[in-house]
């Protein structure tokens, strides 16, 4: 009734921001992502190991309100698997937790993994991809590793929306640094943000319309390793996303002037000959994608910028795996 997992957090190029159905969180358009190595979340979930429902991270016990996506994936579980045994979670993530570092990503897909093994159910990848997404939706693409894309589907009961992996980590040793401003969670997280933006923002059907073109050229660009496609891409779904967020009412801004001086100085870096683009989730950190020749460079001239907190580097990782004990 104990098992261990691993899994990844991942960055999307083509951004997820609107669900079609927010209890079954079925996205409103897909997505496309790199699984990152060295952003991960590792948890073991015991079954009967507590009195009720218990989530420990990073050593601390969560209020009761924080365990409501985990009690999603832990009641589909234990529903499936026929148990009605309370359960602890126990978590610890390699990087802060709420910072738009896509920690709940990771950990929905570890929880995914570690609850449905200590059940005794043996899922394939599609199936924990669908369960990983009930709990958050950008976690169904942490279940695989690489590239991944999140087709939407169009059934209503959810069951052909889940992630498919394109290409291996092996397939393209694309780096991100991310550029840490804040290591606070934030104020507005994605799930009442998305509504916020579906709920009162003119500019939100617009970026949902763009998205299928996106991911089009985004599949074309990580197919053929197309640096400068996958950069127009990427920077244009992740500004498109913000303009419709920012546009909501009240508006939703999560980019901070330091974060805005990241994306100059990556564009001036660009403009200067680098390889380099950037992305940024629902949160102030931006993330900047570079072959593995520039990091130096690119660490150097981003870490001294103002505000920056940390820097930390991540490559291509793997799929969602369980741990021995
Ligand atoms: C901005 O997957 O955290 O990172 O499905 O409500 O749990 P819920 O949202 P979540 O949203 C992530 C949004 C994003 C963009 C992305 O990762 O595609």
């Amino acid at each position: 009734m104990r098992a261990t997992a691993r899994a990844c957090a991942n960055i999307a190029f083509v951004k997820y921001w609107g669900k079609r159905d927010p209890a079954l969180n079925l996205p409103a358009a897909g997505s496309l992502s790199l699984t990152l190595d060295g952003l991960h979340t590792t948890t073991t979930v015991s079954f009967g190991g507590a009195a009720e429902d218990t989530l420990v991270v990073d050593g601390a016990e969560l209020p009761p309100r924080a365990l409501r996506k985990a009690q999603v994936v832990l009641d589909l579980v234990r529903r499936q698997a026929g148990l009605e045994l309370p359960a602890l979670v126990e978590s610890q993530n390699s990087f802060p937790t709420g910072a738009g570092l896509a920690s709940s990503a990771s950990g929905l897909a570890a929880l995914a993994l570690a609850s449905s093994a200590a059940a005794g159910l043996r899922l394939p990848p599609e199936a924990l991809s669908v369960l990983a997404r009930r709990g958050s939706g950008s976690a169904c693409r942490s279940v695989f590793g690489g590239f991944v894309e999140w087709r939407a589907g169009v059934r209503a009961d959810g069951s052909d929306s889940h992630a498919v992996p394109l290409c291996p980590p092996e397939h393209w040793d694309l780096r991100a640094l991310v550029v840490v401003l804040s290591e606070e969670p934030k104020a507005v997280g994605s799930t009442r943000g998305m509504l916020a933006t579906a709920q009162s923002s003119p500019f939100q059907p617009a970026f949902v319309a763009s998205v299928d073109g996106d991911l089009a050229e985004a599949r074309r660009a990580v197919a053929e390793r197309d640096l400068g496609a996958l950069t127009r891409v990427a920077e244009r779904s992740c500004l498109r996303m913000h303009g419709a967020m920012m546009a909501a009412d009240p508006p939703l801004i999560y980019l901070r002037p330091e974060s805005w001086a990241v994306i100059r100085a990556v564009r001036e870096l660009r403009g200067a000959g680098l390889p380099v683009f950037f992305t940024a989730d629902a949160g102030p950190n931006v993330k900047v994608f570079h072959p593995p020749e520039v990091g130096r460079e690119l660490r150097q001239t981003l870490g001294a910028l103002p505000g920056v907190s940390r820097l930390i580097e991540a490559r291509p990782g793997p799929g969602a795996s369980l741990v021995e004990p």
